[in-house]
């Protein structure tokens, strides 16, 4: 294995766009509408660069009121952004905020996924990258309808923190090479606003708009490389290979033309990733994959998605080379002493697999082969047992979650356990048949497809 030298990329994202100074400037803010803006794109017209900027720069200042913003989301969603509008608005909403310091000359690399059911890659790719002298600074979310959230699973360790102060992350970059936390209000507020606009408008489903959110906030970051992991699938906001194709596109075309070198996988959802669906049961399987076990579906992709960064970002000279390391440092416990070590610092107390609720087993009704697994049905049910959250600001209960024994193609005997749930709650013979209706078997075998779907690499000319 072979760590490269790297080269530093400054981020040129300020020098692409030419914006007019002075009395100019000062004489486009003055003549501007908020109307105009939104009917210029209601009618399909390109907004320019100082349009863009005036009206996210307004929407901060209370200028542009939320209603207009809500507007302008809506003519996005149904007009669309081109490339140059894109990287205007992701711009823009980064330099609403601040950017994290560098505190090193170590490559700064991440990862960031579209959410899917069962996804808690993260947790085990932040601790394991960080055995590569890389900085890997992991600012996460919650929970989002049925997807849950890398803070909540966190926080389903007895005394793990989500919040931490600048010093201490930097020290913590310097020290183990990891963090994961929350954002704070100083990383690209005007996407923090506008996301909970369009979460309640309709306006989440736009292409240019999910770059711009994506991208603004990983480019806060500093980092020299990003990973992103496009879901595809029922279980995934992008539910065709074409729809998740252009998403992937927009931010690997974006985020490279910005100075984020980017790299995009596209991997199934049409099954949940791994077996466990949860807060601690999830934890509990980063624990197995940490340890050298675990879903293969969660280790390969975790290793897929590191080691395609590791390779884009130069670290290691091929992807071959940094697949076997990669399993290498989960076999050998390089990784899950990276993570104890994380965990413990953001105040964490681990002693072990982390207790769950009672478990309840669902048994097949019949023999057959599986021919489909309804993600949003077993989402719900997370939800409704108190893993995920109805409204903003519930307490999730991080004891409860489903275990699903089976994946799609499987042949399966009557009464073999398809599912364990671990609830507190006597039987509920909703629950159980909704689960049991949300396996759907077949006669006949089924097909089953790859977990790796597609890798999406910056164009060959693209400017970095
Ligand atoms: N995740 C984000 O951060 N933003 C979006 O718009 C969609 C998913």
């Amino acid at each position: 294995m072979a760590i490269q030298k790297r080269q530093r990329i400054e981020h040129p994202i300020s020098t692409l766009i030419t914006r007019p100074s002075g009395e100019f400037a000062n004489w486009i803010a003055l003549n501007m509408l908020p109307a105009s803006v939104i009917r210029k794109k209601r009618d399909g017209h390109r907004l320019t660069d100082d349009e863009i900027r005036w009206f996210i720069n307004g929407f901060v200042t209370g200028e542009v009121a939320d209603y207009q913003m809500s507007a302008l989301a809506m003519a996005i969603c149904l007009r669309g952004l081109d490339v140059n509008e894109t990287t205007s608005l992701t711009r823009h909403m980064l330099e609403s905020g601040q950017q994290l310091p560098r505190v090193s000359d170590r490559p700064r690399i991440d990862k960031h996924s579209t959410g899917g059911l069962g996804d808690k890659v993260s947790l085990i790719l932040a601790p394991l990258l960080a055995c590569f002298d890389a900085e890997v600074p992991m600012i996460s979310g919650r929970g989002l309808g049925r997807t849950g959230g890398t803070l909540d699973k966190l926080e389903a360790i007895p005394g793990f923190q989500t919040q931490m102060n600048e010093s201490d992350r930097d020290a913590m970059l310097q020290d183990i090479g990891t963090f994961i936390v929350g954002a704070n209000e100083s990383v690209a507020p005007a996407d923090r606003r506008l996301y909970a606009l369009r979460d309640v408008t309709a306006t989440v489903e736009s292409v240019g708009l999910i770059t711009a959110s994506i991208l603004s906030k990983k480019l806060a970051a500093t980092l020299d490389a990003l990973v992103m992991d496009v879901k595809v699938g029922s279980g995934a906001f992008m539910t065709t290979e074409a729809q998740a194709t252009e998403l992937a596109e927009s931010i690997v075309r974006v985020g490279t033309a910005a100075g984020l070198p980017t790299t995009a996988i596209l991997s199934d959802m049409d099954q949940p990733l791994g077996t466990a669906i949860g807060n601690a049961i999830e934890v509990n399987e980063s624990l197995d994959v940490l340890n050298g076990a675990g879903p293969k579906r969660t280790r390969e992709l975790t290793i897929e998605l590191c080691a395609t960064l590791l390779a884009h970002a130069k670290i290691i000279d091929s992807i071959e080379h940094a697949r076997s390391a990669l399993a290498r440092y989960l076999d050998d416990g390089s990784a899950r002493e990276r993570f104890d070590r994380m965990v413990a610092r953001q105040g964490g107390t681990l002693t072990g697999p982390l207790p769950l609720a009672k478990p309840v087993v669902i048994e097949a009704p019949r023999a057959g082969h599986v021919r489909s697994i309804d993600c949003a049905a077993i989402g719900d049910v997370v939800i409704m047992l108190g893993g995920g959250r109805r409204q903003t600001g519930d307490q999730l209960d991080p004891s409860v979650g489903i275990d699903v024994h089976v994946q799609i193609g499987d042949a399966i005997d009557a009464n073999q356990p398809l599912m364990t749930v671990y609830t507190d709650v006597n039987e509920d013979s909703q629950i159980h048949a909704s689960l049991t209706e949300s396996i759907e078997l077949d006669d006949a075998p089924v097909p089953t497809r790859e977990l790796i779907i597609r890798t999406i690499h910056p164009p060959s000319n693209a400017t970095r």
